[in-house]
């Protein structure tokens, strides 16, 4: 009689187990530890790079793709869209080493002052950062000195990412609007 019992219990538990077990897993959303997805310590890391927005010649990385009728009569090109795929590179000249690639777009954002929204994801082939990206949705104020971005996430080495950028003109072709863009990105990852 007491084996029975205690069967019975075993085999109860048992169902209720499964039951929760079955239901756990379809459960939409639970607390779990940082280590049980391997994450660590975070870090802050200092990338330095410089960003080419090449408009003309034969192989442009930057093409305009979408404007409005009043763009070509607004002084600050409003509603221009303008899609790319920029190299970055180690050093301020294009032959230098690629660290990564600027994919998205800035469109003309402000229409008393040039303004741009930046939509972009950084994506890196250096060491161990190739594949991570980076996601960048900032506002650029291209003829300031020193404009800032947020750094609002990133896959791979910088899942988790938030931070900053700050790009500064390093040299510009006001004929073509071919630019050479230094940027410092300060990240938060783990
Ligand atoms: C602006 O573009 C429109 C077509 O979208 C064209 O009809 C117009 O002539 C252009 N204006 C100027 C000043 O180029
Ligand atoms: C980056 O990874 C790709 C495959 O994902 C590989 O083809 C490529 O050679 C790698 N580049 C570097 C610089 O390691």
């Amino acid at each position: 009689m007491a084996l029975c019992i205690t069967r019975v219990v075993i085999f109860s538990l048992l169902l209720t187990s499964a039951i929760f077990f079955t239901a756990n897993s379809h459960t939409f959303s639970r607390s779990l530890l940082p280590e049980e997805l391997g994450l660590k310590k975070e870090k802050l890391s200092h990338l330095h790079f410089y960003f080419h927005d090449i408009l003309s010649g034969r192989s442009p990385t930057a093409v305009p793709v979408a404007e409005a009728k009043m763009t070509n009569t607004s002084a600050t090109a409003f509603g221009l869209v303008v899609m790319i795929d920029d190299p970055l590179t180690e050093g301020p000249v294009l032959s230098s080493k690629i660290v990564g690639r600027a994919q998205g777009l800035y469109t003309s954002a402000s229409l008393n002052d040039v303004g741009l929204l930046m939509v972009q994801n950084y994506v890196f082939n250096e060491g161990k950062y190739n594949g991570s990206t980076l996601s960048v949705l900032g506002r650029n104020a291209v003829f300031s000195d020193v404009r800032e971005m947020p750094i609002v996430g990133g896959s791979g080495l910088f899942r988790f990412a938030r931070g900053y950028a700050q790009a500064r003109t390093h040299s510009i072709d006001l004929r073509t609007g071919d630019a050479v863009v230094e940027y410092n990105v300060y990240v938060f990852h783990y």
